[in-house]
């Protein structure tokens, strides 16, 4: 089934909107790592690969749907943060930003009766609930703080025992 080409233009944009969002987090390890938080460091450079790992999902898709990809620029991150909670704040709200652009793919594909595509974009939407998930608890848990207290620097400890979070 040929796909729309509004549609595989955004599904294009979205492979760069994944790797942007790698880039993103790799700046926020490296700024992490700048101010001794291994804990953040790891959780975000874990998130890093990911988000590499939804592009080349996206990527490979797109090949099999016998459709081109189009591979963009990546824009550098803003880099600008004042604290912990500033830089996990931009990551919630550059999830918020990916979900809105992956709800918009599921619409329209269902609007253009492209059913596979439909299917394949379900389990992104349920990604972002997750990813959203974590970087909102994560603030929840911070929001009594407002510089690197000695909470933060918890939460960081915590964070660098995570098994799951690996290098
Ligand atoms: Fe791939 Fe965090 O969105």
């Amino acid at each position: 089934m040929k796909m729309d080409n509004k549609l595989l233009e955004d599904l294009n944009e979205q492979v760069n909107r994944e790797f942007y969002a790698a880039y993103l987090y790799f700046a926020m390890a490296t700024y992490f790592t700048e101010i001794n938080m291994e804990g953040f460091a790891k959780l975000t450079k874990n998130h890093a690969k990911e988000e590499l790992d939804h592009a080349k999902r996206i990527y490979d898709y797109i090949i099999l749907r016998d459709e081109k990809v189009n591979l963009l620029k990546i824009d550098a991150p803003d880099t600008n943060w004042n604290n912990p909670i500033d830089a996990i704040n931009a990551a919630l709200d550059h999830e918020k930003f990916v979900t809105d652009n992956i709800h918009r793919i599921y619409k329209t594909s269902k609007e253009k009766g492209d059913y596979p595509l439909e299917v394949f974009i379900q389990w992104f939407v349920q990604e972002q609930v997750e990813e959203e998930h974590l970087f909102q608890s994560m603030l929840d848990k911070m929001s009594h703080v407002q510089d690197c207290s000695c909470e933060i620097v918890n939460i960081d400890r915590e964070l660098k025992l995570e098994s799951n979070y690996v290098e």
